[in-house]
């Protein structure tokens, strides 16, 4: 009873939002109609058919950056971490050790395939300030981090099987300079980490820029960010 109240003050809130009427037990095991999550943490709309991780691949932004049509998508991830800098004296710059990123990666593939329109948004609408779907951040899939060369290293040790790229900058674009730049990331051939995985793309990207400039040289600075990252093998 008390549920029924509660949800029909939702729904005069936000009628919008709100689905036919249900009966109690429809209602408590299928969630709240605004959330993607059903009970078993899988994401629930029940009135849209997923897309297939290809239809998901198509709908990658690129903005500039090189097609994705020759590879295959394998897992879509959400990055919240930060960007390290060190002043060179006139600029904050990523080129010595401890520079660089260092990101927790959480998957996403699913929840995309049932909400196609967060490919655009979703590192603002789950920022490393606030996420409007708490649910993704159970998902783990791994990290990325710098090495001691600064190389950017993703170690998905959650993927089935675990895959590591250890990548170089093949392109970067920038859409809006608030942002860090999107960039085309491929496999490292200087060394023989990689497994499993031939590029990556970061796109989507919300904060993590350095000051403009800086004059002491050494000082570090360290910027949030989020940005979405997608592997592809
Ligand atoms: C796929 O095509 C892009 C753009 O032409 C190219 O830069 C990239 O190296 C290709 N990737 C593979 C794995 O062949
Ligand atoms: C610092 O880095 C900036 C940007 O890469 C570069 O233009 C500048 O020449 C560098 N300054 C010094 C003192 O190395
Ligand atoms: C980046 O800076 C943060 C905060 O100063 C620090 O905790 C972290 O270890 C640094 N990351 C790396 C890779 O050194
Ligand atoms: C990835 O993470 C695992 C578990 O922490 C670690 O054993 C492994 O060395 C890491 N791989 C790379 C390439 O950093």
């Amino acid at each position: 009873m008390l549920l029924h109240l509660l949800l029909a003050f939702g729904c005069a809130v936000q009628s919008a939002l709100c689905m036919p009427a249900q009966s109690p037990s429809d209602t408590v095991d299928a969630g709240s109609p605004t959330s993607p999550w059903g009970p078993s943490g899988t994401p629930h709309y029940p009135h849209r058919k997923p897309l297939t991780i290809e239809e998901l691949q198509a709908r990658q932004p690129l903005d500039g950056l090189p097609s994705n049509s020759n590879v295959t998508l394998v897992y879509a991830a959400l990055g919240i971490g930060h960007q390290n800098y060190t002043c060179n004296g006139t600029a904050y710059v990523q080129s010595k050790t401890g520079d660089g990123a260092s990101a927790l990666l959480y998957d996403v593939t699913r929840f995309l395939e049932y909400n196609p329109r967060e490919t655009k948004r979703l590192a603002q609408d789950c920022n490393y300030a606030a996420c409007k779907y708490p649910q993704i951040l159970d998902n783990l899939l791994g990290d990325h981090y710098f090495s001691a060369l600064v190389e950017p290293t993703f170690n998905l040790t959650r993927a089935e099987p675990p895959r590591v790229l250890s990548a170089v900058k093949t392109d970067a674009v920038t859409p809006n300079p608030k942002n860090v730049a999107w960039l085309f990331l491929t496999a490292n051939p200087a060394n023989d980490i990689t497994n499993g995985l031939k590029e990556a793309y970061r796109f989507d990207t919300y904060r993590g820029v350095a000051p403009a400039s800086c004059d002491e040289v050494g000082e570090t600075v360290s910027v949030a960010y989020t940005a979405q990252y997608w592997f592809y093998d």
